[in-house]
């Protein structure tokens, strides 16, 4: 069995947000390495039932061990925005809690050969799920420079993306990208040393987005879960960068409305009804102690919130 090396972020957190029943059915959308799925466990009684899916299937093997014996768990290797088809498929109504822990584990950065990270070589790739048909070496060798530079300015926030894109798409006239290296290269060579890493990482950053239609998939995730959230059910999301954060956060606000009239009409016409309320006005996030102990937590922020 490999070895997991992920650490479960704001675990104590996330769980007296997310459990309310100890014989209720949960919902872990990232099941990873199963450290959020093995806390809800540990929070349930034996009536309880967790359904968690993870799109890696590494991820999903190693959870099919690690949980084998456990009665209380079904597992999917489904992309979690299916949620709303992953409870009918297991002749489920309602979910009383929906957890989802986005981004990808350090497993899938650390790994050199899944090629995530540019901390080593590996062929180009950045899928989680490896269905996907599109790779990063894909999209670096075919699009053309604006559309690269939208790509790396949306999902990267990186403001050089337009002298990016334009350094890769002259250097792969010459020769192929084929590595992660490859990549990290061509970045090197228009980046100053004292930007590097950040520059790095969010191009590498703003290519898996894209790849794995992340933010899309979170959105349909957030729309979806409402189709199996009953009242007092609770929804809890980290996310590790601004663009989740804010889909998450607009998407509770919106959820929260009773009204969306135009601020000057004279009565309410809309039948907008609230939906959710929110638990966290602000993000809760890590303790510093936390993030000492697991660097990767330093960017998270956790939101929730109940339906009404
Ligand atoms: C931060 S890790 C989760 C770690 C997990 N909470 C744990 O403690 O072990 C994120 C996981 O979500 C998976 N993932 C990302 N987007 C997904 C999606 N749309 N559907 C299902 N899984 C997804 C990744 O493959 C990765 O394994």
């Amino acid at each position: 069995m490999m070895q997991s090396h992920h650490i479960p972020v704001m675990v104590n957190e996330s769980m007296d947000l997310l459990i309310k029943k100890k014989g209720g059915i949960y919902f872990d959308g990232t099941l990873g390495f199963g450290g959020h799925s093995s806390e809800i466990l540990n929070r349930l009684n034996s009536k309880g039932i967790l359904v968690s899916t993870d799109v890696d299937s590494s991820a999903f093997e190693y959870c099919r061990k690690r949980f084998e014996n456990d009665k209380r768990v079904r597992l999917y290797n489904f992309n979690f925005s299916m949620i709303d088809a992953i409870a009918k498929l297991e002749s489920l109504m309602f979910f009383d809690g929906v957890i989802a822990d986005l981004g990808v584990s350090s497993y899938q950065l650390d790994n050199a050969s899944s090629g995530f990270t540019y901390s080593s070589d590996a062929p180009l790739d950045l899928r989680m799920d490896k269905n996907l048909k599109t790779t990063a070496m894909d999209i670096v060798n075919k699009l053309n420079e604006k559309e690269l530079a939208t790509i790396i300015f949306e999902f990267g926030e990186e403001k050089k993306s337009r002298k990016i894109a334009h350094h890769i798409v002259n250097s792969r006239r010459k020769k192929i990208i084929k590595t992660s290296y490859d990549l990290k290269k061509l970045i090197e060579e228009v980046t100053q040393q004292k930007y590097l890493i950040k520059t790095l990482s969010r191009v590498f950053q703003a290519l898996r987005i894209y790849i794995n239609g992340e933010l899309e998939n979170l959105r349909q995730f957030l729309n979806n879960s409402m189709k199996v959230l009953k009242s007092g059910s609770r929804i809890v999301v980290i996310s590790y960068h601004s663009l989740e954060d804010r889909i998450v956060k607009e998407f509770f606000k919106y959820e929260e409305l009773d009204c969306i009239c135009p601020k000057d009409a004279p009565v309410c016409i809309c039948d907008k009804q609230s939906t959710l309320k929110i638990l966290t006005r602000k993000p809760v996030i890590p303790s510093i102690d936390e993030v000492k102990s697991n660097k990767r937590a330093r960017s998270a922020k956790l939101r929730a919130a109940e339906v009404l």
